[in-house]
């Protein structure tokens, strides 16, 4: 009897603790997506406990807050069951049914799988820490704070299947689109925008503007971008076509690619470097790009030095080098994809924001040392003589830049009212094609 009873506890502890070891491997898998979907990034403000939100998210419509994304029962999500938390991830609504603005990635994390939606709730339940620190609450202005108008927005634009394999291709070009179209969320940057904010998917990471910084386009064939400069940019932030990141494109790097499998960065690569290549209206643009200077080229300009020429020599030569080749690991300009692009905006940004990786040379920002008009021309010195671009920028739409970015139409439409009639205009759309599709 005792040696039954010794036995069903022995058969009761290795069942306790096989289910243990499960769910700690989930916890752990959970903790890698949630790295590979840079939850960080928005969730977490610096020295403030992990996930507690509160970051302030500028969008052109005003300020987003993230909120607590930790088990607290009364500031976070320790009250979400799995369904709720997958509802607020991949579906963008919350428990109490109010929606999410797209502030959140939920567009791209709707390919998530059911086994990795798990995971992560596994992870944010018992992986991290409760704060019970209440994050600000979002104010947008009318009529943007009626959440529902969302659901709207939804059902026109944002596609709510987990991602389906293509079964023609590869496990791994389908583990790379699964990733890079889902927890990656590459497109929510790299895709353009129509003027309700909706990723134009006719054009497919073909770039777009984040309304301050411009996400490149990225597809083949631009600036250089095949499997193995892929690789490296998102692991190191540099390549060898010149390449390297600043502004929103380093912070994802630093805080998620570089922190993630190798396989996995190879996957997405792998797909990436699949894509069909950029369309006929943004090749001619890149065909507006004129072939690399040499370095003759550059030398026939001292003399008759321009006040960018003046400005350059002044506050970047130092790093960069008269003739923009970098030095001692400092990064070269001339021939830098960042002066391959349809605009300067990159290049105003970081002399404004300064660039900071998290480890290796940073470089200062000069929104104080510069006016609106130097930025402009010290930007239009180096796109035009390092880069032999004839995209160009002026002192207006640096001090757009300065300011966060131009308002977008939609915010003109609503400050003049016209935002009710387009809402009730799509909200006919919809039914329209709930109709069609039905006959
Ligand atoms: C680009 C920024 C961004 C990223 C990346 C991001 N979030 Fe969010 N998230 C937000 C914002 C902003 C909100 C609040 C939006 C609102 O108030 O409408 C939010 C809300 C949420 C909510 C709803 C919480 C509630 O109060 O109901 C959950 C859950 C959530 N995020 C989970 C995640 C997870 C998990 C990840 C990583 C896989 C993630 N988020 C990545 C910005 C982000
Ligand atoms: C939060 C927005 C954001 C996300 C998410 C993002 N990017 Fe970027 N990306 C940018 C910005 C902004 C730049 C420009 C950086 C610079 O000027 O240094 C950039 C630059 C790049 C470049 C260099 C382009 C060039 O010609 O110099 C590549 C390649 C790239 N991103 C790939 C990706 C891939 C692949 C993903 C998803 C796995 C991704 N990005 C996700 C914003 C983003
Ligand atoms: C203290 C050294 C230093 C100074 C001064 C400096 N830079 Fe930089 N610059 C850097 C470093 C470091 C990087 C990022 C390198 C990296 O990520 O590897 C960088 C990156 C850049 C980039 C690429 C940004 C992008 O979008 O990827 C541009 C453009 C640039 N610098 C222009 C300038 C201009 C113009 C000035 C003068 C107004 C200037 N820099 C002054 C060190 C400097």
């Amino acid at each position: 009897m005792a040696k039954l009873m010794q036995s069903l506890l022995a058969c009761g502890l290795l069942i306790a603790s096989t289910a243990f070891a499960a769910d700690s491997a989930q916890i752990e898998r959970g903790k890698y997506l949630a790295t590979a979907g840079d939850c960080v990034a928005c969730h977490t403000q610096a020295g403030k406990a992990p996930f507690s939100g509160g970051v302030a998210i500028s969008s052109p419509l005003g300020t987003i807050y993230s909120t607590n994304i930790t088990p607290s029962a009364n500031a976070g999500i320790g009250g979400y069951t799995l369904e709720q938390f997958s509802r607020a991830v991949r579906g963008g609504v919350r428990a109490d049914g109010s929606h999410l603005y797209p502030a959140m990635p939920y567009t791209a994390y709707a390919k998530l799988s059911d086994e990795d939606t798990a995971a992560l709730y596994a992870y944010f339940m018992q992986g991290v820490a409760a704060s019970d620190t209440q994050a600000p609450p979002t104010r947008l202005p009318f009529p943007f704070n009626i959440r529902a108008s969302m659901a709207v927005w939804n059902a026109l634009f944002v596609e709510t299947q987990p991602y389906v394999a293509d079964q023609r291709r590869s496990v791994e070009w389908n583990r790379g689109a699964y990733l890079a179209q889902g927890l990656a969320h590459c497109s929510t940057c790299h895709t353009p925008r129509n003027f309700l904010m909706a990723e134009k998917h006719e054009l497919y990471l073909q770039g777009g503007s984040l309304g301050t910084w411009y996400a490149p386009a990225i597809t083949p064939g631009t600036n250089g971008w095949d499997q193995q400069a892929l690789m490296d940019y998102l692991r190191t932030g540099h390549a060898k076509n010149g390449a390297t990141a600043a502004g929103p494109m380093l912070e994802a790097i630093d805080k998620s690619f570089a922190k993630m499998d190798p396989a996995d960065i190879k996957a997405m690569a792998v797909y990436l470097s699949d894509l069909p290549g950029a369309k006929p209206a943004t090749a001619a643009a890149a065909a507006a790009v004129v072939p690399p200077v040499s370095g003759s080229d550059i030398v026939e300009l001292a003399g008759k030095a321009s006040a960018g020429e003046q400005l350059y020599r002044n506050n970047c030569a130092s790093c960069h080098q008269n003739n923009g080749d970098g030095v001692r690991g400092l990064p070269a300009l001339r021939n830098h994809t960042v002066l391959r692009q349809p605009n300067a905006d990159n290049v105003s940004m970081a002399i404004l924001a300064g660039v900071w990786p998290e480890a290796g040379q940073g470089m200062p920002g000069f929104a104080h040392e510069l006016s609106d008009k130097q930025i402009a021309d010290v930007t239009n010195y180096v796109m035009t003589t390092f880069g032999a671009s004839k995209a160009g920028t002026d002192e207006h739409r640096v001090a757009a830049l300065r300011q966060g970015g131009e308002a977008p139409l939609l915010l003109w439409l609503a400050r003049a009212g016209m935002l009710m009639l387009v809402m009730l205009a799509l909200g006919l759309l919809l039914l329209w094609r709930r109709r069609n599709s039905k006959a």
